[in-house]
């Protein structure tokens, strides 16, 4: 086991008993062989979990050099999409960049990166069209399906923009991720003569970070793609019955069968914003359904411990906390020497990390001794490699936890409820 993330219960042990554990075992076992031999519900949708090992070495490659063309012959790049279209690539460029990746770019000499078409808000289409300005770009639109209405219509307003300034150039600089072989995109991709990427059969949106719809943006800003597949073929490694993800996703069923609905993910790292974004996506659309399922929510620390820790300390017990620890960051800062005035006397000299360790211990404690339970994730480090690695543990978590609680983790038809509702007021022919 290489276990770049483990999975750490010392604060579980007056929620949980070993009996507990021992219940889940069989379920468990069989859970982990039906998502390898892909006998589960919606096993026909399984192909990520291989994706680290199987991944088309030639789109690979590609990915990269046109990463490599993008970095060169743009200074913005725009990526339209939604849900696990973009979810993914934002969280990782933000995670190993910063959050402040856009201010930083240009002086790396790298594109700046917005994310369109989640939305469909004018005022923010607009705000980043001003923000690209004259300045050269480039376009990925991805879809899986390409019908998808929100990011279907930005790439109209952006395909009109690139064709504007570029004219018959335009074709260079758009480029396409899409299903292999249908959909709307698809054929606009041939028509157009776009570089396409492909979205690989049977690898859902919230499962696709790791395949092109991930890998290119994440490319483009300059993080090395070979690094995160090495780390995520290493969570591929250790997967089985015995690892942390499974240990992880047998917790969460065991706290919400406690009646423990909610699950609040929380790091003290404002870097960690998206990765939560992508993590609610995954587990939401993976669990929610069958009126089942536990609701995943997500607060930075300790900046939330200043709005809703109130709440986590004294309000209804219905929620448990997953802590992401980083163990050994790349930066660290003393705190400096000063007049004792704000009475910090008694931590200068001492690293920030120091005093992120104090805060998560302490509210560890906190909240545990309100009825809280908290699960503790650590990950080694914040390298490429090992987010690669957390990816998949959180992929393989999510879709062993979907089994345990006997729903299908691959598909998401709650969601076209609202699209049918719409489609019928916005006039869509055929509802
Ligand atoms: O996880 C999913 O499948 C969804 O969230 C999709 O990623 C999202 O709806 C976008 O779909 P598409 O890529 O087809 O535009």
């Amino acid at each position: 086991m290489t276990n770049l993330v483990t999975f750490d219960n010392q604060f579980l042990k007056k929620f949980i008993n070993d009996e507990e554990y021992d219940n889940f075992q069989s379920t468990a076992q069989n859970a982990v062989e039906q998502l390898i031999d892909g006998s589960g519900a919606g096993g026909t949708e399984t192909k990520w979990l291989n994706l680290p090992n199987d991944y088309d070495a030639e789109e690979f490659t590609r990915i990269q050099s046109v990463a490599k063309k993008i970095q060169n012959d743009s200074e913005v790049l725009i990526v339209i999409g939604i849900g696990g279209s973009y979810l993914g690539a934002r969280a990782v460029i933000e995670y190993i960049n910063g959050t402040n990746y856009n201010l930083t770019a240009n002086r790396d000499g790298l594109p700046e990166i917005y994310f369109v078409g989640n939305t469909t808000s004018a005022a923010y289409q607009q705000e980043i069209i001003n923000i690209i300005g004259d300045r050269d770009f480039s376009i990925n639109v991805i879809s899986k399906s390409g019908t998808t209405t929100e990011p279907a219509i930005a790439f109209r307003f952006f395909k009109k923009l690139a064709e504007q300034k570029y004219g018959d150039q335009a074709k260079d600089k758009i480029y396409v991720t899409t299903d292999s072989q249908k959909g709307a995109l698809k054929e606009v991709a041939a028509k157009n003569d776009y570089e396409t990427f492909v979205v690989p059969d049977r690898v859902g949106g919230r499962y696709s970070v790791l395949s092109a719809v991930g890998l290119l943006p994440i490319s483009v800003s300059g993080i090395d793609i070979d690094k995160l597949y090495a780390g995520a073929r290493l969570a591929l490694g250790d997967f089985n019955v015995e690892s942390d993800s499974v240990k992880y996703a047998i917790t969460r069923n065991i706290l919400y069968r406690q009646g423990f609905n909610i699950e609040l993910f929380n790091g003290y790292e404002p870097r960690f914003q998206y990765i939560f974004e992508w993590l609610k996506q995954l587990f939401a659309e993976s669990e929610g359904k069958n009126n089942r399922g536990i609701f995943p929510t997500a607060a930075i620390f300790t900046t939330d411990l200043h709005s809703i820790g109130q709440f986590i300390q004294e309000g209804r017990k219905i929620i448990f906390e997953t802590v992401l620890n980083i163990k050994k960051s790349s930066m660290d800062e003393i705190i400096p020497s000063g007049d004792n005035v704000d009475q910090l006397a008694y931590l200068e000299g001492k690293n920030l990390s120091f005093i992120t360790n104090g805060a998560m211990i302490g509210t560890i404690n906190a909240h545990i001794s309100a009825g809280v339970p908290n699960i503790k994730l650590d990950i080694e480090d914040d390298e490429a490699r090992t987010l690669g690695y957390l990816i998949h543990f959180f992929e393989t978590s999510a879709a062993i936890s979907g089994y345990l609680n006997a729903i299908n983790p691959f598909n998401q038809n709650g969601v076209e409820v609202y699209k049918t509702n719409m489609f019928k007021i916005l006039g869509k022919p055929g509802y």
